[in-house]
């Protein structure tokens, strides 16, 4: 079954996870290079004051971006989302995701994100204006609800499909979980049936097995994978053998190579590098180098520490590149020696 968003077919039901701070515009690239069917943008504030901030502009789309090309936006005032989605539309956006996902505290202090669910007369008029002011679909995406005792998600849900919104991603955990306990997939059930536009779930899915397991229970039309995909953003791949619904694509899946996952990294890293410039580069490439090498050699925490703090202390871009390039060339000799390469590695 292909999951539609307007008139837009999605190639793969498994989508990425929007994170602001990770999925910039190097991330997305990968993650759709490896299958993911949807890649949104980080979350852009509605506020225009601060719509010429390095931050906003480092966020906005790129041309590297393949359509659909989804922008999601977070504020609390309903005529600056819409004109944010006015804004981002005229940028290139295909589809304006709304954020009331978002536990961030600086988010929450202004009632936005997954604070909204709060306040359901809001968020009304937050989705009504923003459908009004574009003509390309607009999703949002929530959580459960506020707390374990108000959990709201199926009366914003109505909401939205009232409102005009095309899809609706649901986080499985309420705003005060904050990423603590476990997603839980019966109240993403009840959303699911009980509106017709679909439904996404998300929350704490990490393996394909976990995605049969929720799509079966859940009966929803597509899943998104956020935190699992850092480290190894090839992981679509995995999802996608069984669960695209194009058969080229399943036809087409071949394992991941140590080879084809040293070469993605080494062009993440330096595609991060162009994008924030050299010396912001280098330190965002930080993170995503803890991740690449944990899921590497974090079985072997010793050498995993050693390499981590060597590779830190790297501050210039070019010497960060080689040191991780040859740091993985070594790699690839120690962990096929051992008995971890095939589990490690395939
Ligand atoms: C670092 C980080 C940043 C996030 N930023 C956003 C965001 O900008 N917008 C949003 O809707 N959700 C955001 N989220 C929530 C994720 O989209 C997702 O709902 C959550 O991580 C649960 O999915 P997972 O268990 O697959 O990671 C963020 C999560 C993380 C870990």
């Amino acid at each position: 079954m292909c999951l539609k968003i307007g008139p837009y077919s999605l190639s793969s039901r498994i989508l990425l996870a929007p994170m602001a701070g990770i999925t910039d515009a190097p991330y997305r690239q990968l993650c759709h290079q490896f299958g993911a069917g949807l890649t949104p943008a980080e979350m852009i504030t509605s506020d225009p004051s601060l719509r010429n901030s390095k931050k906003t502009q480092q966020r906005l789309l790129q041309n590297t971006d393949q359509s659909p090309r989804c922008v999601q936006i977070v504020g609390t005032e309903p005529d600056k989302m819409a004109q944010a989605a006015e804004f981002n539309a005229k940028l290139g956006a295909d589809i304006i995701d709304i954020n009331m996902g978002c536990p961030a505290k600086k988010v929450c202090n202004k009632l936005a994100g997954s604070a909204l669910m709060q306040d359901p007369s809001l968020v009304k008029k937050i989705l009504t204006e923003v459908v009004k002011a574009v003509d390309i679909p607009v999703t949002l995406k929530m959580r459960t609800g506020w707390a374990s005792n108000k959990k709201n998600a199926k009366q914003i849900a109505k909401i939205a499909e009232d409102a005009g919104i095309t899809s609706i991603a649901i986080h499985g955990r309420t705003r005060n979980q904050a990423y603590t306990g476990y997603a839980e997939y019966e109240t993403v059930r009840q959303v699911k049936q009980s509106v017709a536009i679909p439904v996404i779930a998300n929350g704490d899915i990490s393996s394909p097995e976990d995605a049969q397991f929720i799509l079966n229970y859940t009966q929803v039309d597509a899943l998104m994978l956020g935190r699992i995909t850092q480290g190894q953003p090839w992981i679509f791949q995995a999802f996608n053998q069984q669960y695209s619904t194009s058969t080229k694509v399943k036809n087409h899946v071949k394992p991941i190579t140590y080879k084809t996952k040293k070469n993605t990294i080494l062009t993440h890293i330096s595609a991060i590098h162009r994008h924030y410039g050299t010396d912001q580069g280098v330190r965002i490439a930080r993170k995503h180098i803890g991740w690449y090498l944990f899921k590497l050699v974090g079985h072997k925490p010793n050498l995993l520490k050693r390499l981590k703090q060597e590779i830190f202390k790297i501050s210039d871009a070019d010497l960060q590149h080689h040191y991780l390039k040859n740091c993985l060339h070594n790699l690839e000799y120690t962990l096929s020696d051992s008995k971890d390469y095939y589990s490690s590695y395939e």
